[in-house]
């Protein structure tokens, strides 16, 4: 029996459901039942009807899905696969910003730990970032940890003074200018869409400044033949499939490795033994998932 017999056949036996980042490794992206960007699965998981959810996707993605879903088996492929930017927010440090700032709101990206949701006011994700930190009541906000995420919020929130934590995503902090200017003296007629954790230099020069998601949709949308598109090179794996009549480039071919830990492999491994189910300790996840909520209530940017 082929691999993918196998994993279908456990799927069906032990009632699991297989959703998967849009960075996930293509043949991981064609096993899964859902595809979508931190938003999309995070509502997904918790619209689904079943107890077994294997998760491929990284830490915080994974932990978000626990919180919000405390009643569901939320099973991790692969422990190890984490965010770097997540570990970028030292909890003492954000006490004390706290402590000295009473009056401030926090909005933490969804790409934190669980103890760094606890402690803001909202989340949100890159699809939902401005809208999120346009509804905070409070007249200045601490943006964590993302200072590319948080300098894109600024060109559209005037009206709040936003303090930005000074973290940072490697794999879309290192596409620079010139890799972008490369692919334009080659396409000159394609449309340029950006992820907003991209550098500012990069989002100054896109048409659209876009979501996993979004970007998806600006491919649906788009009259051009080429894109040449702004984030983690797996992306192109969805946008082919779904919209083939496009070339699509990728300025640095960026990869998020943490995102290619999981495999065929560990997805097997867990829908046989439905392991490792994460866990998050329940006074933590009390104080994570209202900010959480909250951010799933205010919705999609665009909707
Ligand atoms: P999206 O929410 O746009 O899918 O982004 C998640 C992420 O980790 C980007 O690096
Ligand atoms: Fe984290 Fe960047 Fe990977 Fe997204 S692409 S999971 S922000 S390291």
């Amino acid at each position: 029996m082929s691999l993918i017999d196998s994993i279908n056949g456990f799927k069906e036996e032990n009632d699991a459901v297989i959703v998967a980042h849009n960075y996930q490794a293509g043949e991981i992206q064609d096993i899964a039942d859902f595809v979508g960007d931190s938003f999309g699965l995070a509502k997904k998981v918790t619209g689904l009807d079943v107890k077994n959810v294997i998760f491929c996707g990284v830490e915080f993605m994974v932990e978000s899905a626990v919180i919000l879903n405390p009643d569901k088996n939320i099973i991790h492929p692969e422990l190890k696969a984490g965010c770097p930017m997540a570990e970028m927010v030292d909890l003492d440090d954000l006490l004390e910003y706290k402590q000295k700032n009473p009056n401030t709101a926090v909005v933490s990206y969804v790409n934190t730990k669980a103890e760094t949701k606890a402690e803001s006011a909202i989340c949100c994700t890159s699809s939902n970032a401005v809208k999120v930190v346009e509804s905070v009541d409070e007249p200045k906000v601490l943006f964590v940890p993302d200072k590319n995420l948080g300098h894109y919020i600024t060109r559209f929130v005037k009206d709040k003074e936003v303090d930005i934590w000074d973290g940072f995503c490697g794999t879309h902090d290192k596409i620079t200018l010139d890799d972008v200017q490369q692919l334009v003296d080659k396409y000159p007629d394609a449309e340029i869409v950006v992820h907003p954790e991209c550098r500012p230099e990069v989002v100054d020069m896109a048409d659209y400044t876009e979501s996993t998601a979004g970007i998806l949709r600006r491919a649906h949308e788009s009259d051009k033949n080429h894109m040449i598109i702004g984030t983690e090179k797996e992306m192109g794996h969805r946008l082919k499939k779904e919209v083939p009549d496009k070339e699509y480039h990728f300025p640095g071919n960026p990869t998020c490795q943490n995102m290619k830990k999981i495999t065929l492999e560990k997805v097997l491994k867990s829908l046989e033994n439905l392991e490792p189910i994460v866990t998050v300790d329940e006074e933590l996840a009390h104080r994570a998932k209202k900010p959480l909520e909250r951010m799933v209530r205010i919705g999609r940017g665009n909707e």
